[in-house]
Parts: structure tokens; sequence; C-alpha cells
């Protein structure tokens, strides 16, 4: 193995953003009449736009027509979107910054694998746009988490076989289109929500670049 590639979700994995969603999907969950728990929300992590209301409308047994649907999915952005506004370095989630750094050091190209299509207004607000080499957002790909598209998508641009790829994720979906991806899937969060990873660890306070070189070289 030459190199590694090391491709990271950006909502959980490098800001803290997943208490936004929650809060604006619950605004909207609220005006059809659903109250959406911490438990639902957990199950839209990952998980694009679209696909998300669809599934809050579903739980809810509420249909709208196309044009409703539009409207809430946009207000829900609208609302989230005040929230990134007030976004910086102080969102970004512990250790994470510095394990790309250390990465960056060593030669590693680093990539973004993200459904969000606000992906380059967050980084940006947080100040580390620059750091990644190569972006792969809700904008470029067509088909959503749990589909591997997006990490594969990541791999291409970053010139390098799946194999070498290692993927860090906080949400089922994601884990889910890691392994499918077949690359190494390292989770974030909770280890029996994301039972599914290949490791899993609390923060990146925990995660040393030496074990994640180890475990990619070994596979
Ligand atoms: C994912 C989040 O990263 O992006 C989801 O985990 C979100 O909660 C999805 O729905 C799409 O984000 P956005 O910013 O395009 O609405
Ligand atoms: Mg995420």
């Amino acid at each position: 193995m030459n190199t590694i590639g090391l491709i990271f979700d950006l909502d959980g994995v490098i800001v803290d953003t997943a208490k936004f969603h929650f809060l604006a999907w619950k605004k909207i969950a609220r005006e059809i009449g659903f109250k959406l728990t911490e438990e639902h929300n957990e199950k839209l992590k990952g998980v694009s736009r679209v696909d998300s209301l669809h599934r809050i409308l579903d739980w809810a047994g509420v249909s709208v027509s196309d044009e409703k649907f539009n409207e809430m999915a946009h207000l829900k952005n609208i609302d989230y979107l005040t929230y990134v506004d007030k976004m910086n370095a102080a969102d970004i989630l512990p250790g994470v910054e510095t394990f790309i750094c250390q990465a960056k050091a060593k030669g590693y190209p680093i990539a973004l694998g993200s459904a969000s299509k606000n992906a380059s207004k967050i980084l940006k607000h947080v100040g580390i746009y620059d750091l990644f080499d190569v972006l792969v957002d809700g904008n470029s790909v067509s088909k959503a988490k749990p589909d591997p598209e997006v990490f594969i998508r990541a791999a291409q641009k970053l010139a390098l076989p799946v194999e070498n790829c290692v993927v860090f994720e906080d949400a089922e979906a994601g884990i889910q289109a890691a392994n499918t991806a077949h690359m190494l899937s390292i989770g974030l969060g909770d280890k029996y929500i994301l039972r599914n990873a290949k490791y899993v660890f609390p923060n990146f306070t925990e995660i040393t670049l030496e074990f994640i070189e180890q475990q990619a070289t070994k596979k």
C-alpha cells in the first residue's frame, strides 16, 4: 500500500450540527402535528434532506403535495442556516482538526464525503475549508447514503483504490455506505448504534493516526 486516503463525513464528525438539524426538523414536524424525538433524529443522521422529510412524513402518517413538500424542505433549510450562520471554530468537534493536520503533515490526502448541500458553507464558517484536497457533498451525488456513491466518488477524485480509503462516520447510513464501498469504516459515537463499523471511538481525541495507519495497512 502506497498511501491511504482519509474521507471524513461532515455533520457529527467534523462539526456538531446534528443538534441544529434536529431543532429545524422539530419545527417542521410540529407544524404537521408530529413530535419528533431524539430516537427519530438518530434515524435522520447521514440521510439527505429530501429523504429525511420523506421519513418524517411517513412517521407522521401525513402526505403532502409536491409543492408543499418542496416548501417544507426549503423552510427547514432556511431555519437550519440561521444556526449555521452563527457557527465558528468553536463548533469543530474535539480532536478532529489536529488529526487532519497530522495526517496532512504525513502526506495523506484528505476528502470530505458528506450528504449535506451546505458542506462548503459550513467548512468556510468554521475556517477549515482549505484542509480538504477533495470535496464530495450533497450537490455532487445522485444517490444518498447508505448508497456508497459519495465515498466511491471521493476515492475516484483522490485517485486511490477503495481499499486504500478510510471513512470516518457518525451515522448508521454512512457506516453502511463505507462498508458497501469496501472501505475501512471508523465510527464516531455510540458503539451499539454504530455496531457495523470496523472500529468505534467516542471522538477524535481517542484516535491515533498510527492506529489508523496500522488498520488500513492490514486490510
Ligand atoms: C447529513 C446530515 O450530513 O446531511 C443529515 O447528517 C442532513 O442530517 C444531510 O439531512 C443533508 O444536509 P443539508 O445540509 O443538505 O440539509
Ligand atoms: Mg454525519
